[in-house]
């Protein structure tokens, strides 16, 4: 048997990611306002189990208890997402002193145990009277989401040093605007392109807000964006340049404007009439420059034509979310982790980059082992480590990458699709609360504590 180990550098950041209307529940406590998730998850059939974010992990009132679960889990890292409503309840004036003061205590008990914050500041729960405005849609969001930001960093900007304006803009824009499956529930294509440009106008405008309202030296800003290794069905023409869509819509269309200052010239024209109104210097604020950029990865996407199919008459031949019988189609995944990142080192002049989000879900069991209970999640180790391992390769390959977050810290409320799939590296029993560390947990610990795989 070979037992040897591949190291990371010194510096390299091992933590776990989780967002806030996923976990955080007390959604009406304190002064919280509503965001678009309270509203959608409660229309009835919008959520596949029929659960909501409104107890969710009951993370509001436990973080201190998972917080000392992380570290007798060696996390030195930690990603989470701050929610708007909680601390600005109306999206734009008044301030919830209680929403600040709960992110402040969070952010000193992650210090206090030797864990370093990265904060997000919007992971999909917009401020309903925002929305009651028009949302993302209307320009104006821009500014207040850059208020915002200021706010948080005004407050926060002392201790935490790694900041994220969006997480993934893509699903934000167009699963909640055109698919209708995320909050708010749309369904066209030019609401969710404007959409699309209103949120990277935002986060371009929060950056210098970030910057300068921030008291640490070290601070850092940058965004999360959920990218695809894109590989045509067949070699055939229609296929090869519906792949092309595929990788416009989903990367190019949110890479180019932050690195380059402009949207794919492809794109803009097979949108035509439904691409967004860009007012002038937008895309000047959008290129605005970050410090590193955040990539969610779960799985690559085999593209087909298919003129009947979606927007940009595609269909995927894969798609995420797949469980145990076809885990092994998943095989390949690694090695497209392996090249989307030393694709983004080539095509965007080598950013710094952070995987802020990786994993699996399973079908998770609880058994009883030695009198402990635990779940035995050997494949989501065998997932989590052929991913690593690609993260080495390309770290051995020049790509500038910081930090592997797995999702998630620990199961939680996974948006559409409710508590029926679970992602996290401790079990939580919805009905009790209690935490189960699986065996994937344990095993990422040996990780983080070695700085190897
Ligand atoms: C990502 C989201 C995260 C979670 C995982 C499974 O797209 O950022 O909140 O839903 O997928």
């Amino acid at each position: 048997m070979n037992h040897t180990r591949l190291h990371f550098p010194n510096d390299f950041s091992w933590g776990s990611s989780t967002a806030s209307y996923q976990i955080e529940g007390a959604c009406d406590e304190d002064g919280r306002g509503r965001s678009i998730w309270d509203t959608f998850s409660h229309i009835p059939g919008s959520i596949i189990d029929g659960t909501s974010g409104d107890i969710a992990c009951d993370h509001y009132h436990r973080y201190r208890e998972d917080i000392a679960l992380m570290r007798q889990l060696n996390q030195r890292h930690y990603r989470f997402s701050t929610s708007w409503s909680r601390v600005i309840p109306e999206g734009s004036g008044q301030i919830n002193q209680s929403g600040l003061d709960f992110y402040s205590s969070l952010v000193d008990t992650l210090l206090e145990n030797g864990i370093t914050p990265y904060l997000t500041l919007y992971h999909w729960d917009l401020p309903q009277a925002l929305q009651e405005k028009g949302g993302w849609q209307n320009r104006d969001t821009a500014y207040q989401f850059a208020a915002y930001a200021q706010v948080m960093a005004e407050h926060l900007g002392d201790r935490v040093n790694h900041w994220m304006t969006h997480n993934e803009p893509w699903v934000s824009s167009f699963v909640g605007n055109l698919y209708g499956e995320h909050a708010p529930g749309l369904k066209d294509l030019g609401t969710a392109l404007q959409v699309s440009h209103h949120i990277l106008l935002s986060h371009g405008l929060a950056v210098p807000a970030i910057r300068s309202a921030s008291t640490s030296p070290d601070t850092s800003v940058g965004i999360v964006n959920n990218l695809e290794w894109v590989e045509p069905a067949s070699s055939d023409a229609a296929d090869v340049a519906a792949a092309s869509r595929h990788d416009g819509a989903f990367n190019r269309w949110f890479l180019d404007p932050i690195f380059k200052g402009s949207y794919p010239e492809d794109m803009l024209s097979w949108y035509g009439n439904d691409a967004p109104e860009i007012a002038p210097g937008d895309m000047r604020i959008i290129s605005t420059p970050t410090d590193f950029m955040g990539v969610n990865y779960y799985t690559r996407r085999i593209i087909a034509h298919d003129p009947h199919g979606d927007f940009l008459h595609t269909r995927r031949v894969i798609w995420p979310f797949i469980d145990r019988a076809e885990y092994e189609s998943w095989e390949k995944t690694p090695e497209a982790l392996y090249r989307l990142l030393v694709r983004v080192k080539d095509d965007y002049d080598n950013p710094v980059l952070y995987i802020t989000e990786n994993g699996t879900p399973l079908q998770d069991q609880v058994s009883i082992t030695d009198g402990k209970k635990t779940v035995h999640d050997e494949l989501r180790i065998d997932y989590l480590k052929r991913h690593m391992g690609a993260a080495w390769q390309a770290l051995a390959d020049g790509v500038r990458l910081k930090g592997y977050f797995v999702w998630s810290t620990l199961d939680n409320f996974e948006w559409n699709l409710g508590t029926s799939k679970r992602f996290g590296l401790v079990y939580v029993d919805y009905e009790t609360q209690e935490r189960i560390i699986k065996e994937s947990g344990k095993w990422f610990s040996e990780v983080s504590r070695t700085n190897s795989i």
